[in-house]
């Protein structure tokens, strides 16, 4: 297993991980969003594969108050193992290292498997709503 940044290359098995772990919706267009990543803080966006195929990702990021984590995806071959643990440990120790004081996450409402391993990491249920507003049309 080799955890390291995410390459040009990876895109398209990157994509279909994704798809396969459930992460996708139609009004996010999965290309667009890794080339926007790239544009930030793509040192952030790390992957792991597995002797060539990339069986697991997750997209860092620091806004300059609030780190953040989306697209932790670990192929259904290969759960269990640890890998999403190592992952969430990189990106910490990555984000601490930029003095990020906390990191933050959104978890689709019921994903209850995600709620519980991020509980089970260490992270709490904030007593805050989540708002958003749409800014750029993916489609
Ligand atoms: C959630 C997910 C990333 C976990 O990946 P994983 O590689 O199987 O998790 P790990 O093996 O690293 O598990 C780490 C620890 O969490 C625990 N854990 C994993 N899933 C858990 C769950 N659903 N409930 C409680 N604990 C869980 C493990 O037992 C392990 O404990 P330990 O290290 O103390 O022994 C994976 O199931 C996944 O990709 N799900 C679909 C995509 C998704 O929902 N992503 C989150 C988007 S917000």
């Amino acid at each position: 297993m080799n955890l390291r940044p995410f390459l040009a290359a990876d895109q398209p098995q990157v994509i279909a991980l994704w798809h396969a772990c459930g992460l996708t919706r139609p009004w996010n267009d999965p290309a667009k969003d890794i080339a926007r990543k790239l544009t930030v803080q793509p040192e952030l966006f790390l992957v792991i594969e597995d002797a060539g195929p990339i069986v697991a990702s997750a997209m860092f990021g620091y806004d300059g108050h609030r780190g953040w984590v989306n697209y932790l995806a670990v192929a259904p071959s290969h759960r269990g193992r640890g890998l999403a643990r190592q992952l969430m440990a990189e990106g910490e120790a990555r984000l601490t290292a930029l003095g990020c004081p906390k990191l933050s996450l959104q978890v689709r409402a019921g994903n209850a498997q995600a709620i519980a391993f991020y509980e089970h990491l260490g992270y709490a249920t904030d007593e805050a709503v989540s708002l958003g507003k749409r800014l750029i049309a993916d489609q």
